[in-house]
């Protein structure tokens, strides 16, 4: 690696690329899921709309849950749900309130659709990164949002809330609260873990697309109260999630052994990531309980990018909201195998000798 690190060109050209900059699942899903999968291609009927209420699907994501399937919404991944989130809860001149920085879907939905947005900063003080939950309240009360929309985990600095926080956001709002699981799976605690005690007015978003692996099926769902539901299904495309989506989540559902142990693996694949960058001068790594890891660098953007660029690793450089005030270069980067995790280290180290 390191000879040929002195020939960006070719190592493009010869070595996978490190793709770390969608937060994706490194793994293949295994074997067995990948046969079903394949019986059920043969089996489906193409030429027939999809079940417009994905009764099978919302039946197993019910056994899965422990939530009954009428509080079950499936979507063409968590982005649909998040778009009808909006349009559902958002009357015109409403306002959505977010975190800064948060998921950019939020940011994209809600200019496509002329949303007001209020958003509450993650601070950074003496190392870490957090939020003020007062600053929080006090916004609450003075914006009023309809949709208030929390990613926990935070994407992209890793941070989840507690969940008493949230239970308290839930009281004090008198719209929809949002919470946004979709790295869920890798850390925090899901609002979901004790069965039928979600509040009237909370929406929890999950999807197939991280610790699942199955970002290119494009299936998220959301659980919540009835009352709530109908909202969406009003405003729902009848024939959202396709027939093999539907299928393949329903199918997917069965591995949920093998999905824990692969998320064990990229969680320690993670923290053994944080604890090697911290070791580097000139870097840090945040704690995080997603399946990626936000870097702070004193390096400008351009020399990362360049560097990263030669080692074949492809990571992401968030808007930070006001954090990007603070001087140096903010990286996100996603939790690949092991090798890549390694190939991303060397180009750090490349950069902190420069440093
Ligand atoms: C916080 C968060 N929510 C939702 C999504 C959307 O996921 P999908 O549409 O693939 O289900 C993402 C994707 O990166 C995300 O980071």
């Amino acid at each position: 690696v390191r000879v040929l690190s002195k020939m960006p060109y070719e190592l493009s050209s010869i070595s996978q690329e490190a793709r770390l900059d969608k937060n994706e699942n490194p793994y293949d899903p295994p074997p067995g899921m990948t046969e079903e999968l394949r019986m059920a291609l043969s089996s489906i009927k193409l030429n027939r709309y999809p079940d417009q209420e994905a009764t099978a699907l919302r039946r197993a994501l019910s056994d899965h849950s422990g939530f009954p399937a009428d509080w079950i919404t499936v979507g063409n991944g968590g982005d649909e749900l998040i778009s009808y989130l909006m349009t559902a809860f958002i009357p015109p001149g409403g306002c959505l309130m977010t975190l800064s920085p948060s998921f950019s879907g939020y940011e994209h939905q809600s200019r496509a659709l002329g949303v007001r947005t209020s958003e509450v900063p993650l601070e950074y003080r003496g190392g870490s990164i957090f939020l003020d939950t007062e600053k929080l309240i006090d916004r609450l009360a003075a914006s009023s949002p309809d949709l208030v929309i929390i990613d926990r985990p935070n994407n992209p600095t890793g941070l989840s809330l507690p969940l008493d926080l949230l239970k308290e956001i839930a009281s004090l709002t008198r719209g929809i609260l949002a919470v946004d699981e979709a790295y869920v799976e890798f850390g925090g605690g899901s609002f979901l873990d004790v069965p039928g005690e979600l509040p009237g007015n909370v929406f929890v978003l999950r999807t197939f697309s991280k610790a699942w692996g199955l970002a290119g099926l494009r299936v998220g769902w959301g659980v919540c109260r009835p009352a709530v539901r109908e909202k969406i299904e009003r405003i729902r495309a009848p024939f959202n999630v396709g027939v093999f989506p539907q299928e393949a989540a329903r199918i997917a559902l069965g591995y949920s052994e093998w999905m824990r142990a692969r998320v064990g693996r990229i969680s320690y694949t993670r923290d053994r990531f944080v604890e090697e960058v911290n070791r580097l001068p000139g870097w840090k790594a945040f704690p995080s309980s997603a399946n990626f890891v936000l870097l702070h660098s004193l390096n400008p953007k351009e020399l990362i990018l360049k560097t990263f660029r030669h080692r074949g690793v492809h990571a992401r450089f968030p808007a930070m909201g006001p954090l990007s005030e603070m001087s140096g270069a903010w990286v996100r980067v996603g939790i690949g195998l092991e090798e890549e995790m390694g190939r991303v280290l060397e180009a750090l180290k490349d950069l902190s000798a420069g440093a």
